[in-house]
């Protein structure tokens, strides 16, 4: 693909990139290097804190740290960014490790908080910490950061947490050191994504299934509005309290165990808000599990109907889309199969971010340079096209090969 509509450097590259940064800032080669990718969902939106099905990949978006021992004998762990300006963090492991400043360090606080209630320590570490992941874009940066700094932690203390542990301590940070009572989606797929996979992941028992997604006949495209989107904003908290409040009358733990006839009887004793966010999660958890057996099968079309159906879902029953999401996939939907554009919904938590579209491989350029044009039009906003094919999980990098 020409230009850098996929990831401009390789992974290796990338590493390599970051290895170089490190030693211009501290004097001196890292000794570890470590990767996390940020993500996509395919489909299955505000299912993962209902106990529902998510269909995420991993993207070729990554949180890179470079890193070595620190030299000057402190106990802190001190994470400066390749971004000129942004100010550097300071964990110090000398006293209990609470929420602080910046804003952007309570990922890695609340993470090597979770190592430390572990009893792993990893002492006074000099970092550099580099991002692909575009920052409040709804693809997981804060996921990746989170996953990275884990990634890191292990690597230093030469311990491998079980996956679904790191995922959950990774999820905590998120809860109580980021303010974020986010699900499960984000960290399990940086932590488990696998190349040429789409990840099925139930969200109550935790099992991920790993769905083949290498046909070269299609291509996932993600269009970042860049609209920002806040999850701490309390909107998010809100539909969370909406959906507990729906799966109490109904009388279920959580609304994966509900169907749609249970909804109906319930209808009349329910809000009205609270019954179509239950009905948007209802529908979503069977729109996820229909699109994984579609990208099995590849029934793009039946895939890309199910997206659209999901955006549909998230826009009027709750609530997260906004005017720019909309705009577009309708755009999407007025390019159409014939144009090459077999579905398109919005992805991630919703209220600005990324949509991402299924679309034949071979209109990639004309398609991304239709929406690109007309979004224009319609909002006075650029937005970022970009492709990713399903990447892997968290890596560690070799410091000797990258040399
Ligand atoms: C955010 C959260 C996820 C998930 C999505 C919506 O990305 O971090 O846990 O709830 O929103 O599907």
């Amino acid at each position: 693909m020409p230009g850098d509509f996929y990831l401009p450097m390789t992974l290796q590259e990338l590493t390599a990139h970051v290895s170089q940064q490190f030693t211009k800032i501290y004097g001196r080669q890292p000794r570890w290097i470590v990767a996390a990718p940020g993500r996509v969902n395919v489909i299955g939106e505000h299912t993962d804190y209902n106990g529902g099905f998510v269909l995420p990949m991993a993207i070729e978006r990554y949180a890179v740290m470079a890193a070595d021992r620190s030299t000057d004998g402190k106990n802190v762990i001190q994470i400066r960014d390749t971004v000129k300006g942004v100010e550097p963090t300071l964990i110090d492991l000398s006293a209990p490790v609470k929420p602080g400043t910046p804003k952007w360090s309570n990922y890695p606080r609340g993470v090597v908080a979770g190592f430390l209630a572990r009893g792993i320590n990893p002492g006074g570490l000099d970092v550099l910490l580099h991002s692909t992941v575009p920052l409040g874009g709804g693809l997981s940066s804060s996921a990746a950061l989170e996953v990275c700094t884990a990634t890191l932690l292990e690597a230093i203390a030469g311990k491998k947490l079980d996956p679904v542990e790191k995922a959950l301590l990774c999820q905590k940070a998120e809860h109580e050191f980021a303010g974020v009572p986010c699900g499960i989606m984000d960290q399990f797929i940086s932590v488990m994504g696998r190349e040429n996979h789409l990840l099925l992941l139930d969200c109550r028992s935790r099992k991920p299934e790993l769905v083949p997604m290498n046909d070269p006949s299609v291509a996932l495209l993600i269009v970042n509005t860049n609209v920002k989107h806040e999850l701490s904003g309390g909107e998010y908290a809100k539909r969370r309290a909406q959906c507990e409040t729906a799966a109490k009358i109904l009388g279920v733990p959580s609304l994966r165990d509900a169907d749609a006839d249970a909804l109906e009887l319930v209808k009349g004793k329910m809000d009205e808000v609270v019954y179509r966010r239950a009905r948007h999660v209802i529908g979503e958890i069977e729109r996820t599990t229909h699109a994984a057996e579609g990208v099995r099968t590849s029934n793009w079309p039946t895939v890309g109907q199910l997206m659209y159906a999901s955006h549909r879902s998230l826009r009027d029953d709750y609530e997260v889309s906004c005017n720019e999401l909309d705009a577009v996939v309708e755009i999407a939907e007025s390019i159409g199969i014939k144009g090459g554009v077999y579905g398109c919904r919005m992805t991630g938590g919703g209220f600005g971010g990324c949509a991402v579209a299924l679309v034949k491989a071979g209109a990639v350029e004309a398609i991304s340079k239709k929406i690109a044009v007309d979004y224009k039009k319609k909002t006075g906003i650029e937005a970022t096209i970009f492709g990713s094919r399903p990447a892997a999980g968290a890596t560690v990098w070799p410091v000797r090969a990258i040399k």
